[in-house]
């Protein structure tokens, strides 16, 4: 079909905005920083097939951290530590793999050692064993496996501190090395963080989700074997060579004090880009949404393969969010800053594949970090969509939403614009058009452009349009919107929200 655009040219939105934004350099950024704190790693080369060097790392086990396997208070049921343990079962893997020896079940009998207890692992053996071709297979299991160990067995110089978990209320972002990220996945890909729903971490660990990539394993729909080629390529593409940028997941909070009024807000609509054309993912220098669950990641490493899902498979980087990330609050949302594509993808949902690989060519700020923020913000689930209706809702996904949009500078390069869409329509029941203005509310308080990618709908990109037109001609302020939802939710009319704004006021009024 062909692609329409509609509204404020996109490259009138963008044009200011085709470089990063420039950044204060990283020692500037002080723990006390009211909007963020930075808590860089250190940074360690990786060295393959050196002794592991365990005096500077720096051990860690509480519950501000990440938990990891390689602590020394990490320990089994003998009292002893696991994580020697665990070094000898990676040692053998790889001296299997290195005599090309290497067969599926010796991955599934390392994986299962190094967690005392068996594994359903059906979907990965049968990527491994049927589905790949014979060079997929060896490129995978002589190549790309002994390094994956190698990084393990280097862990504590790689990654020489736990990373500080991102809780509930805290304004704080933590940035590491994508080598790092690496490491940090290779652990979940072996399944290496301490088990998060056992006896001693359920209760610490109730409102995160298992970074572990166990139930990306077992038997399920073939979109979860397309989700795993992407993994597994990405650790392809890593080992084979290691990108040295830098990522950053920060949490953001909303302050009480800082909520909208928004009644009262006289401010002028933003512009308004429509499209039906690009993804999201697509779409260069702009704040991208993620369509998110409240878990970041979602059913990321489940049988879940929607907008979410398939961002965090191309992009993998995007999993160490889970690892940190306690669940988000009506006033929360988290930031993922420069984490890099590496799969290309067609389909949707049921029908999602891996397409091969793909090249990120997104330019890096001066931290070394791809230009590419993405936002996880989480719609509310409409079990039955008419409650989404009541202003309690609505209010809730205004607040969401412009907690998400709101620029984290206060000068005028951190007001890039939005790329977002059907937002709560797929997974979560919301209504297009309800949650179409809540955004445009939110992003006008928020003074950012915004581009609305809407995945096929032609129909809404010509009514949105269409609406967005006689509300600059009727300059309408964000208050008014609001006013036209209040309304909406007063009169529960027939007419769709769109149809309703556009009605002559008399006509809306007099069904009291
Ligand atoms: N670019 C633009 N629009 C898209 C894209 C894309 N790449 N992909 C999908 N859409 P959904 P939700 C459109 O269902 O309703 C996950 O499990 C498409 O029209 O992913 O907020 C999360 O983890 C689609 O129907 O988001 C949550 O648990 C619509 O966006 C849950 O789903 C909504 O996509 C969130 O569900």
């Amino acid at each position: 079909a062909e692609i329409i655009h509609k509204g404020v040219p996109f490259e009138a939105i963008i044009k200011r905005f085709r470089q990063p934004p420039i950044l204060n350099p990283m020692d500037a950024i002080k723990e006390e920083n009211t909007i963020f704190t930075f808590k860089p790693l250190k940074y360690a080369p990786y060295k393959p097939d050196t002794e592991h060097d365990v005096e500077s790392y720096n051990d860690r086990w509480d519950k501000y951290h990440v938990r990891m396997p390689c602590s020394n208070d990490y320990i089994s049921n003998d009292r002893k530590p696991i994580w020697p343990k665990i070094c000898e079962h990676l040692s053998f893997l790889k001296a299997k793999c290195d005599s090309r020896e290497v067969k599926f079940k010796h991955l599934k009998t390392v994986i299962e050692d190094c967690n005392e207890r068996s594994f359903d692992l059906e979907c990965l053996q049968r990527l491994i064993d049927p589905i790949y071709s014979k060079n997929e297979y060896r490129n995978f299991m002589y190549v790309t496996l002994p390094k994956m160990c190698d990084l393990l067995l280097n862990i504590k110089s790689v990654c020489t501190q736990p990373l500080p978990l991102l809780r509930i209320n805290e304004n704080r972002s933590v940035s590491m090395q994508q080598q790092q990220a690496a490491a940090l996945l290779a652990c979940a890909f072996f399944c290496l963080f301490p088990n998060r729903s056992g006896r001693t971490l359920r209760t610490e660990y109730e409102d995160y989700q298992n970074p572990n990539f166990e139930a990306l394993y077992q038997r399920g729909p073939p979109s979860k074997i397309e989700k795993l080629k992407c993994i597994l390529h990405y650790f392809n593409r890593v080992t084979d060579h290691m990108p040295t940028g830098v990522i950053t997941f920060q949490r953001v909070v909303l302050p009480k004090s800082e909520y909208p009024q928004w009644p009262e807000l006289k401010t002028d609509l933003c512009d308004l880009h429509l499209t039906t054309g690009d993804k999201i993912e697509d779409i260069p220098s702009v704040l991208q949404v993620d369509f998110a669950n409240k878990y970041i990641g979602g059913g990321v490493l489940g049988s879940g393969c929607v907008q979410e899902e398939i961002r965090f498979t191309i992009c993998p980087e995007m999993l160490v969010s889970l690892l940190i990330c306690e669940v988000m609050e009506c006033n929360e949302c988290i930031l993922l800053i420069g984490c890099e594509r590496y799969s290309s993808y067609k389909g949707y949902a049921h029908s999602f594949q891996f397409a091969g690989n793909y090249t990120d060519k997104a330019p890096r700020d001066s931290w070394d970090r791809l230009w590419c923020h993405v936002v996880a913000m989480d719609a509310i689930y409409f079990q039955n969509p008419s409650t989404q209706y009541h202003m309690k809702s609505i209010e809730r996904e205004l607040l969401k939403a412009y907690t998400s949009f709101r620029p984290l500078g206060h000068d005028a390069d951190s007001k890039f614009g939005i790329a977002t869409g059907n937002w709560g329509c797929g997974a979560f029941n919301g209504d297009r058009q309800l949650k179409a203005i809540i955004q445009l509310i939110a992003a006008s308080e928020a003074r950012r452009p915004l581009v609305y990618a809407a995945f096929g709908d032609r129909k809404l990109v010509t009514s949105f349009s269409a609406l967005y037109e006689h509300l600059k001609k009727e300059r309408a302020t964000v208050s008014d919107l609001y006013y036209y939802l209040m309304g909406y939710c007063r009169d529960q009319p027939e007419q769709s929200l769109f149809d309703y704004i556009l009605m002559p006021p008399a006509s809306r009024f007099q069904k009291k």
